[in-house]
């Protein structure tokens, strides 16, 4: 495991502590499968994201993300669950959990750092 992973995690066991107090399926366990964030990200984020439909920050190009939250994690996470401007929650599929969220966000960041 590297040390972003590590990070990763531990910003999401702090934010998952956070959420149990109010959502009844909170982020459980520390790994983040961007294999699956991946996933999810095609499924339910590349209809917006790939091409920068209404102003959302595209994969992959870190200026679009510089202004952002790019570097806490829990942040960027928190808002793609709850929404954040014209981010709608969930990117409107209400039936991700939070885990699917928070791999697609990861995927997301190991993007913008040059990852596959
Ligand atoms: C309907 C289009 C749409 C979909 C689908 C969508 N997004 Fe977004 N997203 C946006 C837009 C637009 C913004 C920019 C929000 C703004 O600043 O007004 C954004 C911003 C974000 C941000 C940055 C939030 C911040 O703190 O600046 C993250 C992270 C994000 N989206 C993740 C996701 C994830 C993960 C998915 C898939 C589960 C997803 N989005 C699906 C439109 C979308």
């Amino acid at each position: 495991m590297n040390t972003r992973i590590t990070l990763a995690a531990c910003l999401l066991s702090a934010a998952s502590a956070a959420y149990a107090e109010d959502q009844s399926a909170p982020v459980s366990g520390n790994k983040l499968d961007v294999k699956h964030g991946a996933e999810v990200y095609r499924s339910s984020c590349a209809s917006c994201h790939d091409k920068g439909k209404d102003g959302a920050p595209r994969l992959g190009r870190p200026e679009n993300w510089k202004n952002r939250s790019f570097e806490s994690f829990s942040v960027l996470n928190n808002h793609a669950s709850k929404g954040f401007l014209s981010m709608p929650p969930k990117g409107r599929r209400p039936v991700l959990k939070d885990q699917d969220i928070a791999e697609a966000v990861f995927y997301i960041t190991q993007r913008l750092e040059g990852g596959k």
